[in-house]
């Protein structure tokens, strides 16, 4: 048990956001299963409020681009982003600039479902959507690494044009804009540290009378 957490942790200690992609061709088949792993994670009252769409055609993909782009430029150069947040993501050298929304071989953009339709056209309640949904993309992102891959979670600001698009209904919402693809040859990401076990856990002292030690 413990080399098998081991190994998996060691596996996904090196999983990196990528940016720069390659052209290279990626399989349909990985991607169905890596959609199929995500809609294994837990949801509120098992309703999996998921949508994930998936885009390979070069046309759709320059359309996502140039809209993303357009909301990207208002975000890094517009004058309506906090300078604090600015300089948070200056580390990371991102800029309005997203070659990779045309040049990684699949997008899968991820929606949440805010209601259910039953078929008499009412509304059926979803419970937790968006913690739902972030526990699915971590687990498709989780999945992608495995497989050899790399992702990016890109959150384009606002991102409402992806429904249009896409042609989602309004019970959809636009969730994350995942790139799937190979990272290009000559990729570098940017040198982060992550936080120690020691600062992100806090072991709560439990009484004598029920230590497991
Ligand atoms: C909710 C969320 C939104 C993000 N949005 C973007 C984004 O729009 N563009 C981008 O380049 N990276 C984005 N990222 C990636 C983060 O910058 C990245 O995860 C972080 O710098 C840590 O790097 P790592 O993923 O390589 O560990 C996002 C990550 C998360 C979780």
């Amino acid at each position: 048990m413990l080399g098998r957490a081991r190994q998996f942790f060691v596996s996904m200690d090196q999983r990196r956001s990528v940016r720069p992609f390659a052209a290279d061709p990626v399989p349909r088949e990985l991607i169905e299963l890596a959609i199929a792993t995500a809609s294994t994670a837990p949801s509120g009252a098992h309703r999996q409020p998921w949508r994930f769409v998936v885009v390979g055609d070069p046309q759709t993909k320059r359309r996502i681009r140039l809209a993303a782009e357009a909301e990207e430029r208002q975000f890094y150069q517009g004058g309506r982003t906090p300078e604090e947040w600015l300089q948070a993501l200056a580390p990371l050298g991102t800029n309005w600039e997203k070659p990779f929304l045309e040049i990684a071989p699949w997008l899968v953009v991820v929606f949440a479902e805010l209601h259910g339709v039953n078929a008499d056209g009412s509304q059926r309640q979803n419970y937790y959507v968006k913690k739902s949904v972030g526990i699915a993309c971590g687990f498709f992102i989780a999945a992608i690494h495995q497989m050899g891959l790399a992702t990016l979670t890109h959150t384009p600001s606002p991102m409402q044009f992806l429904s249009e698009i896409l042609g989602r209904p309004p019970n959809e919402k636009p969730y994350v804009l995942c790139p799937v693809g190979y990272p290009a040859a000559d990729a570098q990401v940017p040198d982060l540290r992550r936080k120690t076990l020691d600062e992100v856990a806090i072991w709560n002292r439990p009484p004598a009378s029920v230590t497991n030690d």
